[in-house]
């Protein structure tokens, strides 16, 4: 089989190191990936928004099936226009994937079906928003309506951090389009859960649960970033509020994309945060997590291709999902300075016994040697059977890649460990 997975990063690395293991697989390209993915794909220079470049090559390169990774491509339609071309697809139409495209589609939504999540206002006129900011309750949070990088959701403590945050928004369009339209939505408390499902618009599979720690310092300070580790299973989502989730969220989401004629075929990401009320829907992604799937893939004991095709096919059901019961923790290491600015281009070394467990998220082969070329420069993975060890090792594997100007968090885990200490 040739495969040809759309994305360059971490995740597609993740994705693509798994899909290995099927040995039917002769050929995977990945458009564009990145040099530190080499050794498992052939990369190709063509963007992951470059539709008509892609539709080209998988033409010309007789691909028997594509998976397409990140959001804006399928935001965009990558899938309809490969599957126009009878190629099947992992990942949704661009009609389904408006969930994740669309912030105020997937609040009218889950209004409408009584999904539980913030309380929220639309607003397309800065003015009207700036009005009812005035007696609306603080901390709030404004989010621009379409994708923005990850980077489209201010929290703001006060009235004038969030005036600033609509007027960034709406009248600076900070996001450009993104922000035509913005949603104010109830500031939340409590733990985050990102659940990853398999679905075939007619049965839901979550997959092992993850945390992610966003703000790029330790203890959770610093700016929001996409993501510097993750772990699985996360602790707070016990059995009760797995339960919860799948009769509240889960498959209500999925009958109401199958009503809205919208049905939802490939990985759906609940992002949840599990309140005093119960779980409440924060968001929802289109696509695998990055950095969650470096953890919840490596748990995944069915084959990934044999899974992805059964919710191609609409056969989910036929299947069984299994995780192994164990724990991953994944550490990013980055470039110093990351978010905001950084240095790239040194030499990357990562010892032959650990790349298994190595997913780059920014690499270029210049040369013949592997340089650094992004923020996020790598993540590194590690199994075991407590979260503890998974934690140690993932640490210990991070101390013996170098280069220069490398920087993680060192508490990555940590307040996972805690809670499950004390459940
Ligand atoms: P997102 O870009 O949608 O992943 O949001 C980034 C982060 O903003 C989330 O992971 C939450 O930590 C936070 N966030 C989003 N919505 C809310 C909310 N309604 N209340 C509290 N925090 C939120
Ligand atoms: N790790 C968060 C995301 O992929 O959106």
């Amino acid at each position: 089989m040739r495969i040809l997975v759309v994305g360059g990063g971490g995740r597609e690395h993740a994705i693509i190191k798994k899909l290995k293991e099927n040995k039917s697989i002769e050929k995977i390209y990945a458009l564009p990936g990145n040099g530190g993915m080499a050794k498992e794909a052939e990369c190709v220079p063509v963007g992951a928004t470059d539709l008509e470049g892609i539709r080209a090559f998988a033409v010309d390169h007789k691909i028997d099936y594509a998976v397409v990774a990140p959001d804006d491509p399928l935001v965009l339609g990558c899938v309809d226009l490969l599957e126009a071309e009878g190629i099947p697809c992992f990942g949704p139409r661009s009609e389904a994937a408006i969930i994740e495209g669309s912030k105020v589609f997937s609040k009218d939504l889950m209004k409408k079906y009584g999904i539980p999540t913030a309380a929220y206002e639309v607003f397309d006129d800065a003015d009207k928003a700036l009005e009812y900011l005035e007696t609306a309750p603080m901390p709030i949070v404004v989010k621009a309506d379409g994708l923005a990088l990850g980077k489209g959701v201010l929290i703001a403590q006060d009235l004038d951090e969030a005036k600033a945050a609509v007027i960034s928004i709406m009248r600076d369009k900070q996001f450009g389009k993104s922000g035509d339209q913005i949603v104010i939505e109830e500031f939340l408390t409590g733990p985050e859960v990102s659940v990853l499902s398999f679905t075939d618009g007619k049965t839901v599979v979550p997959m092992i649960s993850s945390m992610d720690h966003k703000r790029a310092g330790d203890g959770d300070t610093g700016l929001n970033t996409g993501g510097m580790g993750t772990v699985a299973p996360n602790p707070y989502y016990t059995d009760a509020v797995a339960k919860q989730c799948m009769d509240e969220i889960f498959m209500p989401t999925i009958e109401a994309m199958n009503k809205e004629g919208r049905t939802f075929k490939g990985c759906l990401y609940f992002g949840l945060m599990i309140t005093e009320k119960g779980p409440r829907v924060i968001e929802y992604n289109c696509r695998f997590g990055d950095p969650e799937a470096q953890v919840v893939l490596p748990l995944l004991k069915t084959d990934l291709l044999t899974v992805m095709q059964a919710v191609t096919d609409g056969k989910l059901s036929e299947i069984d999902v299994e995780f192994a019961d164990r724990y991953a923790c994944c550490v990013i290491l980055a470039s110093d300075g990351y978010p905001v600015s950084y240095e790239k281009g040194f030499e990357l070394d990562i010892p032959a016994e650990i790349e298994d467990d190595v997913f780059v998220a920014g690499a270029k082969i210049e040369n013949g040697k592997l340089l650094t070329n992004g923020g996020r420069v790598l993540g590194v993975t590690a199994v075991a059977d407590t979260l503890a060890e998974a934690i140690g090792a993932a640490y210990e594997k991070a101390d013996r890649i170098s280069f220069d100007n490398k920087y993680y968090r060192t508490d990555i885990g940590a307040r996972a460990l805690k809670a499950g200490e004390a459940n």
